[in-house]
């Protein structure tokens, strides 16, 4: 599996800031290299633009300019329909993984106070649905 660090690494690190960007240096590299469109599916390819997207809203959020965009909410929601690889994915449990995710984005849009916390929330619903189709972190 290529998932390898990669959700790990969008969590805000408590103090090692250093650290933690190296990490997703490298996360972000294997993304880019293990480029082969042709046998990736709709939803694989989606996937990845969300984990480049959650990157960058995690640059705004670590720079205080902003957070999650509607735009973004809306790409949350073609999750439910786009194609995957493995048909078998799409039972009642991914829908409702997917719905829980798209309400953590929305409590992380309107909550300013604590955008860290809900950021790292918001990640944590990624890799729930992830752990509930065995998929590798
Ligand atoms: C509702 C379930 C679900 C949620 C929520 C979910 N994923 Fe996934 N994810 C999957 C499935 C299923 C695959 C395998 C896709 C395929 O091969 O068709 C996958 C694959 C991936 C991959 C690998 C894509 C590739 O290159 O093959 C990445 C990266 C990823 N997800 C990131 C994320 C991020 C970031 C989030 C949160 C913003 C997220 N996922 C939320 C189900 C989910």
């Amino acid at each position: 599996m290529i998932l390898g660090c990669f959700l790990a690494s969008l969590f805000f690190a408590c103090n090692s800031e250093t650290s933690n960007k190296n990490e997703e240096a490298s996360c972000e590299k294997k993304v880019v290299t293990d480029n082969t469109p042709n046998d990736d599916s709709e939803l694989a390819l989606l996937m990845r633009k969300l984990y480049l997207d959650a990157d960058s809203i995690k640059q705004l959020i670590v720079n205080k300019e902003g957070t999650i965009s509607d735009e973004f909410i809306t790409e949350l929601e073609t999750v439910h329909s786009a194609i995957p690889t493995d048909p078998d994915v799409k039972t009642p449990e991914f829908k409702a993984f997917n719905e829980l995710l798209i309400n953590q984005a929305k409590v992380l849009q309107e909550d300013s106070a604590n955008r860290v916390e809900g950021f790292n929330q918001f990640v944590n619903r990624c890799i729930d649905c992830h752990q509930s189709f065995a998929l590798d972190q």
